[in-house]
């Protein structure tokens, strides 16, 4: 290996060196960050590595970094990072709560923001959240902050951001104790995930809280696939605007499944997900299995609890297992809406294209007898169901159906919701 320069900026070594690419060019550059220790943040030396090595370059985090420091690092251009170390943030909520990134959705907020063009997040490391404490605090105080996400006094960050940025490949990490969802994709372009283990998973008596796999947002062509999920709340969600998603050999446990909103919450906003594949999952111990929620209408023209407008079309479930889990596929075009509402002021997010193949398994018998719940306050069109094979566990199972325009296409005898 030829090197130009070795330098040391505080802790960062940078390396320039042009033989680690073969193609003729500028030189790629080397940054690792060594670790404080001592119970010091890492945060600062981390962004310092960021900086220095922004373009054409890789990111060494190779051991133990605590971090006390919102990671915004942006403007990346080709750069890898090999994270096969441990990235840990302090537990400290009086100091995160203010500082961590405010993110335009929910109020959700973020320890990092990972943003530019060709990053590779890779090297088998772990992003640890320190979500105990959150989970505890959260529990005692009942501060859920604004619309469950955050308050400058109680934000619980999510603990990596893809964010305003394309091309980027995350891989081969596990991601622990996130105090809020696990992964945010925001405002973002052509995004994969493989090899992704997480455990969101509370030690104490208090519950783990909105532990969300993944969210999307606002996003196009995102790929998550070949990882596991641990946790209570949505393994994958797929909120306004997310289109074009892959979603394939996934093992979820303890979940509320793999779900397509909620859309619609706030008049005058139009929410749209659209070519959405959800292939090979084992879903397992869950509240649900396939997913799609969809407020009602609403009269009031600022209304925040339903009203928008909007589309979910093209949706495929295929080769969707299910095991102990109270709803295999459900479907509410009336989420969290009163029924008389829907009945005068039917969704404004429209439904069809949806395709359930091959979903297969047991549910809980939470719902009694019920495993498929097809209910629309609208009209869905284009609703279709082969190869459905789910049991319940004591009963002969029931398939409900409401204002799905064809039952043609369903391998089931639906019965509408009054009959049960
Ligand atoms: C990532 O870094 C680790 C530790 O330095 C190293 O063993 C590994 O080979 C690197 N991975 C790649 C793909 O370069
Ligand atoms: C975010 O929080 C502010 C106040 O902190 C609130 O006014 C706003 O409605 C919240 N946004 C959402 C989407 O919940
Ligand atoms: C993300 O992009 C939006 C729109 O371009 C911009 O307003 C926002 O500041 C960006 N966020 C960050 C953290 O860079
Ligand atoms: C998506 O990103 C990957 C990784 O950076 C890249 O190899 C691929 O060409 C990109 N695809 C498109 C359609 O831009
Ligand atoms: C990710 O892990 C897989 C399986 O261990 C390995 O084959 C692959 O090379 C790893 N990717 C990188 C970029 O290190
Ligand atoms: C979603 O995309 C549509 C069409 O581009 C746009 O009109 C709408 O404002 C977007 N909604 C959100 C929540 O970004
Ligand atoms: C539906 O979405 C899939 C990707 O999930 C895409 O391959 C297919 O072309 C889309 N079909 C239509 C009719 O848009
Ligand atoms: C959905 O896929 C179809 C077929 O590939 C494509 O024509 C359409 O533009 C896609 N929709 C979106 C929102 O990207
Ligand atoms: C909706 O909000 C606008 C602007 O704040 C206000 O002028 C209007 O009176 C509100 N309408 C209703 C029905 O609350
Ligand atoms: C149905 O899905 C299961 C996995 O859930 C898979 O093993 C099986 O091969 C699939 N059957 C067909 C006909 O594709
Ligand atoms: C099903 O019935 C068996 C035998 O009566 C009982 O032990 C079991 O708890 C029941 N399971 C459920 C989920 O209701
Ligand atoms: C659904 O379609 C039927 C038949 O076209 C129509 O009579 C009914 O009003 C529609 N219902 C809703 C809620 O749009």
């Amino acid at each position: 290996m030829f090197f130009k320069h070795l330098l040391f900026l505080g802790s960062v070594s940078i390396l320039l060196s042009s033989a680690a690419s073969k193609k003729p060019g500028p030189p790629r550059k080397t940054c690792t960050v060594k670790a404080l220790g001592g119970g010091q943040d890492d945060g600062p030396n981390i962004l310092a590595a960021f900086k220095s090595c922004s373009s054409n370059a890789l990111i060494n985090l190779d051991t133990y970094y605590l971090v006390d420091t919102l990671l915004l690092t942006t403007g990346l251009n080709n750069v890898e990072i090999n994270l096969s170390g441990t990235v840990q943030y302090t537990p400290d909520i009086a100091k995160w709560s203010p500082q961590s990134l405010f993110l335009t959705y929910q109020n959700a907020t973020t320890f990092w923001f990972l943003s530019g063009n060709n990053i590779h997040l890779y090297g088998g490391g772990t992003i640890d959240g320190n979500g105990q404490v959150w989970w505890d605090t959260l529990s005692n105080s009942h501060n859920s902050g604004t619309a469950g996400g955050s308050s400058t006094t109680f934000a619980r960050p999510i603990p990596l951001t893809v964010g305003n940025a394309t091309n980027v490949v995350v891989e081969n990490i596990t991601e622990i104790g996130s105090p809020f969802w696990n992964n945010f994709v925001y405002q973002s372009r052509n995004v994969t995930y493989k090899n992704i283990h997480i455990n969101s998973v509370s030690y104490s008596s208090s519950p783990t809280a909105n532990s969300d796999g993944w969210d999307i947002y606002r996003s196009d062509q995102v790929t998550i696939m070949d990882s596991v999920v641990n946790n209570d709340d949505d393994c994958v969600s797929f909120k306004p605007n997310s289109t074009n998603i892959l979603v394939s050999n996934m093992h979820c446990n303890g979940s509320h499944g793999i779900s397509v909103g909620s859309l619609g919450q706030y008049a005058g906003e139009t929410d749209i997900v659209e070519n959405v594949t959800v292939r090979n999952i084992i879903m397992n111990n869950a509240q649900n299995g396939a997913r799609i929620k969809v407020f009602g209408g609403s009269p009031n023209p600022n209304s925040t609890a339903g009203g928008g407008t909007g589309h979910v079309r093209n949706i495929t479930y295929e080769n969707y297992q299910v095991s102990n889990v109270e709803n295999p596929i459900v479907l509410d075009q009336c989420y969290s809406t009163d029924p008389q509402v829907c009945a005068q002021f039917p969704s404004t997010v429209t439904i069809s294209d949806i395709h359930f193949i091959n979903v297969t398994g047991t549910s809980s018998g939470q719902n009694g007898a019920v495993v498929v719940d097809l209910e629309c306050s609208a009209n869905c069109t284009d609703i279709t169901a082969t190869g459905t094979n789910l049991v319940a566990p004591n009963a002969t199972a029931e398939f409900i159906c409401k204002n799905i325009v064809s039952t043609a296409e369903l391998d089931f005898n639906c019965i509408s919701p009054s009959a049960f």
